[in-house]
């Protein structure tokens, strides 16, 4: 017998994705019921609500000051100078905290099980030192956008409470990471970089959204990774201001998963972990779709490599640029690049099964997108106190977000689909850089 696919499982698997009006609006209620169990930590709630011990910005910060971006692809470090409400990039320094080279061997990785967290850090170190080009002498603060869910008592502190987005350096959990970065600037000989603020990137996007949009209420990071965050509505001690929250969304459970969900999550590196992330996040997206074809394939058991999901490895990247090309022929060609490695060369793909993984690659990406806007929406409903809904913007940054065909379309739609005409004092604005720009405003408040 001949490796073939069976299509019936990719359909099947395609429908099992779809979520009805009905079932958006259930999730809307699930959420507003986890933001509402969340206020102030009253009760348990799949949500974080991790406070930031930071508010909006005047938009009136001004000065030079280094951002640091250590989100789980890249660490970039940017030196800014902000006057009259503008920004420029003086210096800039960036690398990826894995590399490979062109014939896709490992040539370093910051991210494993293996990695000293000394190693992580210095390698983070020695980022910042590019960007202020080895200067010891001036003074420079520096904004930290750290994108992992941290417990903070000060701007300046924060515990690392897990990681995410499959980092496993071992030994910075339940560390603060900001002691970590200082020891690691300090062994750099960098004494002169102070770490004035430290940030989730939903926080850092808020606040550089509300630094020329007063309408801002939350910001989105919608890319490798999934998460919000917004201003806190409800304060229970009067004695203290209402601060920006990072909510840790892609944390939200109260979700109906497929047998797919399951299988990813039990693949990854914390099962039972971040199930909306796994969901909707682009970090995932791949990897559902991975599954999915790996269990569509048919023919003799020694035909079948056993690690065929690892083979395949389908990415988001593979998804959006497989719906991108234009005819069968250009699909066949992404689809193949991780198939026929993996099936050798009597393996072959018809129309009928490009087209089966066409819906597939849909649905999936139509589910996250619809997942995303029920949370978006969710939270507008919960922060509008008196039930009516007060013009406002969400700002949303990330690589799905911006780059995965018909996302952005799909979190507008389902929006409008359970705000109704209300949705309409809703805008969704796409923002890029916020994170290092909204680090270094917040070294300067
Ligand atoms: C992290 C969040 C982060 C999000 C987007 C998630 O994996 O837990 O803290 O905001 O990714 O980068």
């Amino acid at each position: 017998m001949a490796v073939m696919i069976d299509n019936h499982v990719v359909q099947t698997a395609a429908s099992s994705f779809a979520i009805g009006t009905d079932n958006l609006r259930r999730i809307e209620s699930a959420f507003i019921y986890d933001l509402d169990r969340g206020v102030d930590g009253m009760e348990p709630s799949s949500l974080k609500m991790l406070p930031s011990f930071l508010d909006l910005p005047t938009g009136r910060e001004e000065g030079d000051a280094l951002a640091l971006d250590f989100g789980g692809t890249n660490v970039r470090a940017r030196l800014y100078h902000i006057e009259n409400g503008k920004a420029a990039v003086l210096r800039e320094s960036a690398r990826r905290l894995r590399e490979f080279d062109r014939e896709n061997a490992l040539l370093y990785d910051y991210t494993s099980s293996k990695t000293r967290p000394e190693e992580l850090f210095d390698f983070i170190a020695g980022i910042v030192k590019e960007a202020v080009s080895g200067d010891t002498q001036e003074e420079y603060p520096l904004g930290w956008t750290f994108s992992f869910p941290a417990r903070q008592e000060r701007v300046d502190q924060a515990e690392l409470i897990s990681w995410s987005k499959e980092i496993a350096v071992p030994g910075v959990e339940g560390q603060d990471v900001v002691r970590l970065l200082r020891e690691a600037l300090e062994r750099n000989g960098l004494k002169n970089v102070r770490i004035k603020a430290v940030v989730n990137d939903t926080i850092a996007t808020l606040v550089a959204a509300a630094y020329s949009d007063e309408k801002v209420t939350a910001a989105a990071i919608y890319g490798t990774g999934h998460n919000t965050g917004c201003r806190e509505m409800y304060v229970r001690d009067k004695d203290r201001p209402p601060q920006l929250l990072n909510l840790e969304s892609g944390g939200f459970s109260r979700l109906m998963r497929t047998v797919y969900d399951l299988e990813v999550d039990e693949r990854s590196d914390r099962p039972g972990a971040q199930l909306l992330e796994k969901m909707v996040s682009g970090r995932y997206l791949g990897a559902l779709f991975t599954n999915v074809a790996a269990l569509s394939v048919r023919g003799e058991r020694e035909e079948i490599p056993p690690d065929l999901e690892d083979r395949l490895g389908f990415t988001a990247e593979d998804m959006s640029r497989f719906m991108l090309a234009e005819d069968i022929a250009e699909k066949r060609s992404v689809l193949a690049v991780k198939f026929f490695p993996a099936l050798g060369k009597g393996f072959s793909l018809d129309r009928a099964e490009i087209a089966a993984f066409r819906g597939l690659a849909e649905a999936i990406t139509r589910r996250s997108a619809r997942l995303v806007a029920a949370t978006l929406s969710a939270i507008v409903r919960h922060n509008s106190e008196t039930g009516e809904i007060k013009p406002q913007t969400i700002a949303v940054d990330g690589s799905v977000y911006a780059n995965m065909p018909g996302v952005a379309r799909l979190v507008r739609a389902a929006i409008d689909e359970l705000l109704g005409e209300e949705g309409k004092k809703v805008e969704l604005r796409r923002l890029t850089g916020g994170s290092g720009f909204g680090a270094a405003i917040a070294a300067l408040m």
